[in-house]
C-alpha cells in the first residue's frame, strides 16, 4: 500500500496547523525572546510595544496562574523568563495583536534591561566547573582496569560530532481557542499530545480533562517535536485562556532556527585496545553532551549514547561513562537516533585510529568484532538473533565489495587531484523507549453502521507513514478493503496518557494495539455470524470466518457479507467498538545497576560508501551508498525504504554539510538557510541501493515488519570515514582530527598544512 497522504500531500490539500481556518477575532502572536545568552533581567519595557496599533496583550510570566514551568523530565524550564535569562532565543513574553505583522513589529519595540554574565557554550569548559544537569553516569561490562595489560595495542585520542538543526519543512506552530466552561482546545504541530496537554494543564492550572489536544498531521519533526514543540502550544494556550479569544503562534523559520534546540554536539575522549588478531579487547569512553541551559530530554538522550557506545559489536571490557553539560545555548533536544549516532560514532573513529596506526583496513578490525548471537551488550542485554555478521557478508558479496575496492585503488593511482575512499558501517539500534513505563500504547476502533471504519491512535503521522500501517493493520485482521478505513487525528480526548511519537516504536506499539482491538471486534462479529447462521451460542463464531468482507461457515461460503453483518450486527445491539491497550512485554531496567533487558529487539544492518574528494577544492561527492538492511518481514516495502533513503540522506548531512556555527557569545550564526546547508539532490549520494534482508523479524515488531524510523541515520556515518579514507589517499602521513562534520573547509585543512601554506605564501 502506497503512503495514504501520497494525493492531498501533492496537491497541496493536506492541512497542517498553519491552514487550519481561524476562527472570528483570532489573535496572533509573536515571541521576544532574549538577545543575549546569559544575563539577569532587571526590567522589562513594553509600553512602546504596547502603543503598537492593532496590539491587544503582552503576555509574560506575569499572567500565569499556574507554574511557570514547562521541563519534560526535569522542573528545570520556564515557559518565560522570569529573574534570569539561560540563551539568547529564550522567550521572555508574547504579543497578540490583530495580525502576524503587527505583532512582530511590536515585539521588535519590547526592551529588556539585562545585566550580562559569562556565557558558557562548551561541553567540556562545562563539566571543568561542574555545571551538570544530571550525575554522570557509567555502563560498565568486564573490567577495564584488568585487560588494559592484556591488550596487544592501546590507542586513544577524542572525538567531536556538531550538532543538527531539524529543519522541518513545518515550523513550530499552535492554534488554540477557549472551549466552555474554561476548557481550550488546542491544535498543535506536535510528536507529544499528552506532554503538551499535562504542560498546558500545569501552567493554566486546571486539571488535565480540560485540556484538549489535537494534532492531525506534522509537517516533519525528526525529533524536534517531541519536547519543543510543546513552549508555542502552551504559550498560544495561556493568551488564549487569558484573553478568551482564538490565538495563533506559527514561527517563522529564522525564529524557529534561533529558538529551538536541536542534536546534541558530543565531545569525547576514547580509550581502545585490541588483541594481535585486532579482537577489541577493551574500550573506554567519556562522553560530554552539550544539552543546553536546560535539562529538556538530555538525560534520556544521554541515556541511549550509552546504549549504543560499542555499536554493533561486542567487546568483552567496556567502561562508558556520560556527563550531561550545562551550557548557554538552546536546549538541545531528540533529534533522529537519539543519542546513538553520537556514542556510535566515537567507537567508529576509535576504530578507525587503530586500523590507521596499524596499517590495516578498519573493515578488518569491524568485521572481526561483530556481535555473534547471545554475546552481551554492556548494558546486560544479550543479542537474540544477531543479524550483525550475515548483513556484513551479505553487503560484501551482493555489492561485490572486491571490484569497488579495485576500482577505488586504480582510481587513486590515476588521479592525483580526486581521490577515492570507501568505507563500511555496520548499525545495531536498540527498539523501544529506554524509560520502560513509554513502552504502553492505546487504540480506538470503532465500527460504523455501514461498514465504514475509524480508527484512534496515540501515534501522530509526521510523514513516516504511521497512518498508512495502522490502516494496513485494521485491514488486514478485519479482513476488509483498506478503504473502509479511516485513521482518525490523534487527539487527547479519544486515546488519553499517549507517548511521544518516537523511538521508532509507533508502528510496532499502536500497531499492536489496533490490532488487539480489531481482534476482539473481529471475535464478537464471528460470534454473531455464527449465531446469525444457526449455530448454538456458545461458541457460534468457531465454525465462522471472514474472509474479503464476506462470512464463511465451516469453509463455505455464505450470502453474508461485511455489510449486511455489521447492520444486522447493530440491529441486535452489539457494540462495534472497541478500545485496546497493549504494553510492551519482557523489557526491563534497573538504573541502579545500569543493567537489564531494555530492547524489544535490535535492528541490524551495514552501509558500504565511496566517496570522491576533490583535492583542489576541498568538495566531495557521496558516489554510491550501498545497503543490506535487517526489516524483519517488512509490512510496507515502500514506506520501510524511503524511511532508510531518507535517514541515510539525513545521516550523511549531519556527518558532511550541515554546520552550526555560534559565536564566541553563543548567538547562533547560521540562523537561516543560506547560512545552514542541508543536502540537496547533488549532495544525496549518486547511487543509493537498499537490499532488504527479510528475517523471521522478532514477535515484538509489528507483523514482524520491523521499526524503520531512526535506525538507518547511523549508515549515514560511513560518509565522514569514507572522505576520510579518500584525504588520506592524498595524505597518508597526516593527521586528522575525528571531527565532524567533514565540511569541504574541514577537507581543506586536512589536506594541507595551514601555517606552513601562510608561510609559504608570505
Ligand atoms: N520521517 C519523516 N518523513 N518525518 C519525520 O519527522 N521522524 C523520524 C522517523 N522518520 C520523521 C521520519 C523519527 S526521529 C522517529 S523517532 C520516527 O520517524 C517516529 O515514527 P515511528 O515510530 O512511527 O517510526
Ligand atoms: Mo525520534 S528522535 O525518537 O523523535
Amino acid at each position: 500500500m502506497k503512503n495514504m497522504d501520497i494525493d492531498s500531500h501533492v496537491r497541496g490539500e493536506s492541512v497542517y496547523v498553519d491552514d487550519i481556518p481561524v476562527r472570528e477575532e483570532t489573535l496572533y502572536g509573536a515571541v521576544f525572546d532574549s538577545p543575549i545568552p546569559h544575563g539577569i533581567l532587571r526590567h522589562l519595557d513594553v509600553s512602546e510595544a504596547e502603543r503598537v496599533d492593532g496590539v491587544t496583550k503582552i503576555i509574560t510570566a506575569k499572567d500565569i496562574p499556574g507554574e511557570n514551568q514547562i521541563g519534560i523530565i526535569m522542573s528545570d524550564e520556564p515557559l518565560f523568563a522570569e529573574d534570569m535569562v539561560h540563551y539568547s532565543g529564550q522567550p521572555i513574553a508574547l504579543v497578540l495583536a490583530e495580525s502576524e505583522k503587527r505583532a512582530r513589529t511590536a515585539s521588535r519595540k519590547i526592551c529588556a534591561e539585562i545585566d550580562p554574565l559569562p556565557p558558557l557554550t562548551d561541553p567540556r569548559t562545562a563539566a571543568d566547573q561542574g555545571q551538570f544537569i544530571t550525575p554522570p553516569r557509567t555502563f560498565c561490562l568486564g573490567n577495564t582496569e584488568a585487560a588494559w595489560h592484556t591488550c596487544d595495542y592501546v590507542f586513544e585520542g577524542c572525538a567531536e560530532t556538531g550538532g543538527q538543526e531539524h529543519l522541518y519543512i513545518e515550523t513550530q506552530s499552535a492554534y488554540v481557542y477557549p472551549t466552555e466552561k474554561d476548557g481550550i482546545r488546542i491544535f498543535s504541530s506536535n510528536q507529544s499530545p499528552t506532554v503538551v496537554q499535562k504542560a498546558a494543564a500545569r501552567v493554566l492550572n486546571i486539571p488535565m480533562h480540560r485540556v484538549e489536544v489535537n494534532v492531525s498531521r506534522i509537517g516533519g519533526a525528526f525529533g524536534g517535536k517531541e519536547s519543543q514543540g510543546t513552549a508555542w502550544a502552551v504559550m498560544a494556550a495561556l493568551a488564549a485562556f487569558t484573553v478568551g479569544k482564538a490565538v495563533k503562534l506559527v514561527l517563522n523559520r529564522h525564529d524557529d532556527m534561533r529558538m529551538t534546540g536541536k542534536r546534541h554536539p558530543y565531545a569525547s575522549d576514547y580509550r581502545i585496545g585490541l588483541s594481535k588478531d585486532y579482537g577489541i579487547t577493551a574500550y573506554e569512553v567519556s562522553f560530554y553532551q552539550n544539552a543546553g541551559a536546560f535539562a529538556d530530554l538530555s538525560p534520556a538522550v544521554l541515556e541511549r549514547t550509552l546504549f549504543h557506545a560499542t555499536n554493533s559489536y561486542f567487546i568483552p571490557n567496556v567502561r562508558a561513562t556520560a556527563y550531561s553539560c550545562r551550557t548557554n545555548l538552546p536546549p538541545n533536544t531528540a533529534m533522529r537516533g537519539f543519542g546513538g549516532p553520537q556514542g556510535m560514532f566515537v567507537m567508529e573513529a576509535a576504530i578507525a585510529r587503530s586500523a590507521e596506526a596499524l596499517g590495516v583496513d578498519a573493515s578488518v578490525i569491524q568485521r572481526k568484532n561483530l556481535l555473534r548471537q547471545g554475546e552481551e551488550f554492556p548494558y546486560g542485554q544479550k543479542a537474540n538473533r544477531s543479524q550483525a555478521i550475515r548483513c556484513w557478508t551479505k553487503a560484501g558479496k551482493r555489492y561485490n565489495v572486491g571490484a569497488i575496492r579495485k576500482h577505488v585503488e586504480a582510481f587513486n593511482a590515476e588521479n592525483r587531484l580526486h581521490k577515492k575512499g570507501i568505507a563500511f558501517m555496520p548499525i545495531c539500534f536498540g527498539i523501544s523507549f529506554t524509560k520502560i513505563h513509554m513502552n504502553q500504547a492505546g487504540a480506538l476502533v470503532h465500527i460504523y453502521q455501514d461498514g465504514s471504519v475509524a480508527v484512534s491512535t496515540g501515534a501522530t503521522e509526521m510523514g513516516q507513514g504511521v497512518n498508512t500501517k495502522m490502516v494496513q493493520v485494521a485491514a488486514h485482521v478485519l479482513s476488509i478493503s483498506t478503504e473502509r478505513v479511516k485513521i482518525e487525528t490523534t487527539n487527547t480526548t479519544r486515546v488519553a496518557n499517549t507517548s511521544p511519537t518516537a523511538a521508532s516504536v509507533n508502528a510496532d506499539m499502536n500497531g499492536k494495539a489496533v490490532e488487539k482491538a480489531c481482534l476482539v471486534l473481529l471475535n464478537r462479529l464471528k460470534g454473531f455470524a455464527g449465531k446469525e447462521l444457526g449455530h448454538g451460542a456458545r461458541a457460534a463464531g468457531e465454525w465462522i470466518e471472514i474472509k474479503d468482507e464476506r462470512v464463511y461457515d465451516k469453509g463455505i461460503k455464505t450470502d453474508l457479507v461485511w455489510e449486511d453483518l455489521v447492520m444486522r450486527a447493530h440491529l441486535e445491539r452489539v457494540d462495534l467498538s472497541e478500545h485496546a491497550f497493549y504494553a510492551t512485554p519482557g523489557i526491563h531496567f534497573d538504573p541502579k545497576t545500569e543493567k537489564g533487558n531494555p530492547f524489544a529487539y535490535h535492528v541490524y544492518g551495514t552501509a558500504i560508501t565511496v566517496a570522491t574528494v576533490d583535492c583542489l577544492r576541498g568538495t566531495y561527492e557521496i558516489d554510491a551508498v550501498h545497503v543490506v538492511h535487517d526489516f524483519g518481514n517488512s509490512m510496507n516495502p515502500i514506506i520501510d525504504k524511503g524511511q532508510t533513503e531518507g535517514g541515510i540522506v539525513q545521516g550523511i548531512g549531519w556527518m558532511t554539510m550541515e554546520e552550526l556555527c555560534y559565536s564566541d557569545d553563543g548567538r547562533l550564526l547560521s540562523d537561516t538557510m543560506s547560512t545552514y546547508k542541508v543536502p540537496d539532490m547533488y549532495s544525496a549520494p549518486k547511487e543509493l541501493n537498499v537490499h532488504f534482508h527479510e528475517t523471521q523479524g522478532s514477535p515484538l515488531a509489528l507483523f514482524r515488519s520491523k521499526a524503520v524510523g531512526e535506525p538507518s541515520f547511523m549508515y549515514g556515518i560511513g560518509s565522514y570515514f569514507a572522505i576520510r579514507n579518500a584525504i588520506r589517499a592524498a595524505r597518508p602521513e597526516k593527521e586528522v582530527p575525528l571531527t565532524a562534520p567533514m565540511t569541504p573547509e574541514r577537507v581543506l585543512l586536512s589536506l594541507y598544512d595551514a601555517t606552513r601554506q601562510a608561510k609559504e605564501n608570505s
